[in-house]
């Protein structure tokens, strides 16, 4: 059983702000982008990583992948317009089309633990699409488009859904293709899965499994970081 890693890398993180991409500012000296791809690098059931990332920081990755023996990132190819874009294009990837399981995983959530990669994987193999989830702490509205309240659904109903995201391979292409060809934006793969008509498992996701998303998220995840290093043996 072959299982791919894909790293969407590809967005310009516009919310961030600073003069790069939010997946190239660095924690402990080391980009956010590098420190997620390690995660599923030290994976021993991992057999290989593709990432998508815009054209002009190809041959930025590539230095990085040089500099830090990121031997397992196989394929590096241009992403599209959309995330979803960018996860079908490396769907098409020589790596990617040799699995069987895939695990796409944001750039900028660096803080996954090992552990959720191997409850995610394991998942996948018996379900065809798994995603981690959390509840939300705080009470959820859905609301009108005039900003009034039209329910409340109960939390212990609701989840707040991380990456990585594990699907069979052929699943989740045929359920991109499905969204694509309906003009269907989504903002995570198991979306698409949903619109396909397949259902997805959700399992437990983690609190420290942050988004880059804020400067305090930064601030969070350079505290976590260091941490889970002290923890670990040195690379
Ligand atoms: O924009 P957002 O934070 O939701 O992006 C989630 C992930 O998808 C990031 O790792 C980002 O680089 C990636 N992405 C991409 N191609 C796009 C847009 C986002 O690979 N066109």
């Amino acid at each position: 059983m072959q299982h791919v890693a894909i790293i969407p890398a590809a967005g310009v993180g516009k919310r961030f702000g600073g003069p790069q991409p939010k997946q190239y500012t660095t924690v402990a000296g080391i980009p956010v982008l590098v420190h997620t791809i390690r995660v599923f690098q030290r994976c021993g059931l991992i057999d290989g990583i593709v990432v998508a990332v815009s054209e002009e920081y190809r041959e930025t990755l590539e230095a990085l992948v040089e500099d830090y023996a990121l031997n397992k990132v196989r394929d590096i190819l241009i992403g599209g317009s959309e995330r979803q874009d960018s996860v079908a294009a490396a769907l098409q990837s020589p790596t990617a089309r040799t699995a069987d399981i895939v695990l796409v995983h944001d750039a900028v959530r660096p803080c996954v633990s090992d552990e959720l990669v191997l409850r995610v994987i394991s998942a996948a193999q018996h379900f065809d699409a798994a995603v981690p989830g959390i509840t939300p702490s705080d009470t959820i509205k859905e609301i009108d488009a005039d900003g009034f309240v039209l329910r409340t659904p109960p939390r212990s109903g609701l989840r707040a859904v991380q990456t990585p995201q594990g699907f069979k391979r052929s699943l989740l292409q045929s359920a991109l293709a499905h969204v694509r060809s309906r003009g269907i934006r989504v903002t995570d793969d198991a979306s698409a899965v949903e619109a396909f008509g397949h259902r997805v498992v959700l399992i437990d996701g983690e609190a420290d499994n942050i988004k880059l998303t804020t400067r305090s998220d930064h601030e969070r995840i350079t505290q976590y970081l260091a941490a889970a290093a002290s923890r670990r043996p040195a690379h």
